[in-house]
């Protein structure tokens, strides 16, 4: 091929190439060469949205790493596939389904993440929040967060529920950088009950309601796509974290920031690096949240069957928490079930994590 060929064939590989998302959200110089607005990219995918559906959803779900079952319950459900919506990659990472579906769960109308964009994917910081934004301009008040994580805490066994009572962000970005949509929301966002302490109550009751042991804990939050090294599990515990991974982080600050309310579970799908001494697999994570999956939707439909009793069609349309308490929609508290024992799932050499623990201590 002469020059002048090779010219052309690289200038028309350029003209053909498809506007990726690097184009959309190109990493500013200055404050003057800003990407877009939130608020504009809002409305061309609640436009691509309404063109197919109508639902107003009042919870917003996103479901992690092998975690799709719920979206299975949802019934009437549209299904929108990532790449469908503008600017939206296709999901890559495996045990991502990459679709947002729309449909009723237990009667209440949702919205439903069946996978995630993460940062680890090349995605920016703010393309990976934009599902979480979408759902809330599409209705959703309260947004719940799942994912499949690390367990720091030696005696916490793989198959693990933890309900994050708050967060480190240690991806070292935030969706926030920039120059501030003050229509969504402040400059300077309080994070102080981030994730909020009634709905993270109301996930226990479930919990309890399902027989399901549930513990709390921080997660941390880290970029990836490397699991960690055994130190780096180590400065997690002291740093004060129970639960590690590639996500949710992100979420759960433009959540907040939008004035959404936020609470979320982690699925501890293998102990730590360097805990049992055992190479951590994606094999293995997919494999825990698969066993331990029903468990979590189980919790889940519980949670959401008693945020709200069934709307109807005389209620449609979004419901802020404090709009469903003071009309009575929230279901009280059924009995308390005493809380079951977690289900500990063999380690990758077949042993449980407390027959190790108690083994490392007799020695
Ligand atoms: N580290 C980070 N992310 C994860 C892990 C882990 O050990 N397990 C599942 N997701």
């Amino acid at each position: 091929m002469g020059t002048g060929q090779l010219l052309r064939a690289f200038l028309c590989a350029r003209r053909t190439r498809p506007a990726s998302v690097d184009v959309v959200y190109r990493r500013p110089v200055t404050v003057d060469d800003e990407p877009p607005t939130f608020s504009a990219r809002l409305d061309a995918l609640e436009a691509a949205v309404r063109a197919r559906t109508d639902l107003v959803p009042s919870v917003g779900l996103v479901l992690g790493s092998g975690l799709g079952d719920i979206a299975a319950a949802i019934t009437d459900a549209t299904a929108i596939p990532f790449a469908d919506l503008p600017s939206w990659p296709a999901a890559s990472a495996p045990g991502h389904a990459g679709k947002l579906l729309l449909g009723r769960l237990d009667g209440v109308p949702v919205a439903c993440l069946q996978g995630r964009l993460h940062l680890y994917e090349g995605n920016s910081e703010r393309l990976v929040v934009e599902p979480v934004l979408l759902m809330g301009r599409l209705g959703a008040r309260v947004i719940v967060l799942t994912n499949a994580a690390g367990g720091i805490r030696p005696e916490w066994p793989a198959g693990t529920l933890m309900a994050i009572a708050d967060h480190l962000n240690l991806t070292g970005r935030s969706p926030l950088m920039g120059r501030n949509d003050d229509a969504l929301g402040p400059r300077f966002p309080d994070l102080t009950n981030a994730w909020s302490p009634r709905l993270r109550q109301r996930l226990h009751q479930a919990a309890d309601q399902e027989g399901v042991h549930l513990e709390d804990g921080v997660y941390a939050g880290l970029i990836g796509p490397t699991y960690e090294t055994p130190a780096e599990v180590r400065m997690l515990r002291t740093l004060g974290a129970d639960a590690v991974g590639m996500s949710t982080v992100l979420e759960a600050i433009v959540a907040r920031w939008a004035g959404l309310e936020v609470c979320g579970v982690s699925l501890v799908t293998n102990p730590g690096a360097g805990i049992t001494g055992e190479p951590l697999t994606h094999e293995e994570v997919l494999a825990a949240a698969n066993e331990a999956g029903p468990r979590l939707a189980q919790v889940l439909r519980r949670f959401v069957a008693n945020l709200a009793v069934p709307f109807g069609d005389a209620r449609p349309g979004p419901h802020a928490l404090d709009e469903m308490v003071a009309a009575g929609l929230l279901v009280p508290p059924r009995s308390k079930a005493p809380p079951a024992k977690p289900h500990p799932i063999p380690a990758p050499n077949g042993q449980t994590i407390e027959k190790i623990l108690r083994d490392m201590r007799d020695e």
